[in-house]
């Protein structure tokens, strides 16, 4: 049985006051025992968040991180520098650092790599954009993002993975792919994962991102192979947050 996972990914937004309304939120509100919940806030609030979150079951996660341990990496932020902060999850590969900071799949791979060797649940996005999927090939995208890295794992490091399938068409864009769009995209790559290893497929979660809401969440957190979700704006609010949270419940 998969433990659904709903994780926000706050991007370059929030504040320090933003971090305590959470902070507040999570002791006042329980959340669903049966979810487990992570919030990934921009790396300048990690000390924060983790002191926010101190005795809520809540997870943090970092954004990214550099594959080098330390070093002359000037903006940069290492595994063991987000250890520090007890992160247990960090991005990997997400469409925004593909495109805008030209992360290719070997750079994707040495960061799964030095998280993966730090400790840290690497959290591997993959998605085809709006004219690969008009062009037929979303699959060939898809599954090509996730076999550049599962291809060079062993078999315990693929089990420490999880994947996030975030279309890029709908990030950002109020545009959500629809729960059969979206189950169609995970059943393939839980059919790849297969051809590892079966029961990694069986046991590997799948994460949908790209505009969930609180009023689609249960839609497609209903669908067979969609094993939780990866927020983006909807992760800044309270409310909507824990909603979505409740969804996966
Ligand atoms: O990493 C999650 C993000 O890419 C999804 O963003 O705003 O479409 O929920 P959003």
């Amino acid at each position: 049985m998969r433990m659904p996972l709903i994780a926000g990914n706050w991007k370059m937004n929030g504040s320090l006051e933003l971090v305590e309304q959470f902070g507040r939120a999570f002791a006042e509100t329980g959340l669903p025992p049966s979810v487990e919940v992570a919030l990934i806030p921009p790396a300048p609030f990690l000390a924060a968040m983790q002191a926010a979150l101190a005795g809520s079951p809540v997870a943090l996660g970092a954004q990214t991180l550099n594959p080098e341990p330390e070093g002359a990496h000037t903006g940069e932020v290492s595994a063991a520098m987000l250890g520090e902060f007890d992160v247990r999850y960090v991005l990997v590969g997400h469409s925004e650092r593909r495109s805008m900071y030209h992360e290719d799949d070997a750079a994707v791979l040495a960061r799964v790599k030095a998280a993966l060797a730090a400790g840290l649940v690497p959290v591997l996005c993959v998605g085809e954009t709006l004219e690969q999927r008009e062009a037929g090939q979303t699959e060939a995208v898809v599954l090509g993002q996730v076999e550049a890295v599962l291809d060079a794992l062993d078999g315990k490091q693929r089990a420490r993975l999880v994947i996030a399938y975030e279309p890029v068409w709908a990030i950002g864009t109020g545009r959500t792919a629809t729960p059969q769009q979206a189950q169609e995209v995970h059943a393939a790559i839980r059919a790849r994962l297969g051809e590892y290893d079966s029961e990694l497929a069986a046991q590997l979660r799948l994460l949908y991102g790209g505009s969930m809401k609180a009023d689609n969440a249960a839609d497609l957190l209903a669908e067979p192979d969609i094993d939780g979700g990866l927020i983006g704006g909807a992760s800044l609010k309270t409310n909507e947050f824990l909603a979505i949270c409740q969804s996966a419940g």
